[in-house]
């Protein structure tokens, strides 16, 4: 299978699940399955390979052409720094690489950090960072438990991922600043032949379809045609909203599709203007 795509993904942690998931949603199947042990595996119903790697090799492994494309969190591939194309944002994986101190310690800022012994795992991030803003600290680099590292005297701040900031507050840390917003990413080889970029260009189709799928909600409702109007004004739609005449006399049912994070505020509105019976409902893919 030489023209196959050949697509990194990380073998257990954080984004594992997430890559998988959506994968799943473009329709790939395995033939027996995708397993923790298996570290190699084609889908029968489209021509792609997946590698199942650290995530830390998975930009080298990109750049140098040994795969295709791989999913990886951002913040690895900002520390790595190879020539790899970020191609798309994934919606999953997020977490931010942050500067954090003990709580009772008296750093407020990046800048009172100067002179002073900060602990990470991501010292090409940090570096570049402090140069920004013209500040010397002394960069302690170790390669994991970085939240530790003040609390045994090993650094008086850490700069490392927080997720759901528990790791910190376990720690006794707290933040004073980001650093990096970060995010599982697509990463494509910049130099692929022909052939690959369109298998590519059509998994990337269908990653695109979940993906604004995921964030949109299908709904439904009943509108006195009085207020028709009023209440098509209030729904975003892909065209214009759909609306069909109810059995009803003098109602119409209207058909559109809204954004989650502004679902609760359209929902009001909607029933300010009279709607009715709204029904809203997952959207599976959405192709615009
Ligand atoms: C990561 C990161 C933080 C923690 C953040 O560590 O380095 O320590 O997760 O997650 P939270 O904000 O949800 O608590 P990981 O578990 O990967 O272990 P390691 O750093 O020792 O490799
Ligand atoms: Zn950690």
């Amino acid at each position: 299978m030489d023209s196959a795509l050949r697509i990194a993904l990380q073998k257990s942690g954080r984004l594992n699940e997430g890559a998988l998931y959506l994968f799943k949603e473009c329709g790939l199947e395995f033939q027996n399955g995708v397993g923790s042990r298996l570290l190699r595996c084609e889908a029968v119903n489209f021509p792609v390979e997946f590698l199942f790697l650290r995530d830390d090799d998975i930009p080298a492994y990109v750049q140098d052409g040994v795969v295709d494309a791989g999913v990886v969190g951002l913040n690895v591939v900002r520390e790595r720094a190879c020539r790899v194309e970020v191609a798309d944002e994934l919606g999953f994986g997020k977490c931010r690489l942050v500067l954090a101190v003990f709580k009772g310690a008296p750093y407020k800022c990046v800048r009172d950090l100067a002179g002073k012994r900060i602990a990470t795992s991501y010292p090409r991030i940090l570096k570049t960072y402090l140069d920004e803003k013209e500040i010397v600290a002394e960069i302690h680099q170790i390669s994991g438990s970085v939240e530790i590292a003040p609390g045994i005297g090993l650094a008086d701040a850490i700069c490392d991922i927080v997720s759901t900031g528990s790791t910190l507050v376990a720690n006794g840390l707290r933040e004073i600043e980001t650093v990096l917003h970060s995010q599982a990413v697509l990463v494509v080889q910049p130099h692929l032949p022909a052939s690959k970029q369109a298998l590519l260009a059509r998994l990337r189709f269908r990653m695109q379809a979940v993906r604004r799928a995921g964030h949109t909600k299908y709904i439904l409702l009943n509108a006195p045609n009085s207020r028709l109007g009023e209440i098509i004004g209030l729904l975003p739609a892909c065209k214009s909203p759909t609306v069909l005449p109810l059995a009803l006399e003098g109602w119409s049912s209207v058909h559109s599709v809204v954004e989650e994070d502004r679902f609760w505020e359209i929902i009001e509105k909607l029933k300010q203007a009279g709607a009715e019976g709204i029904l809203v409902v997952p959207i599976e893919k959405m192709v615009i």
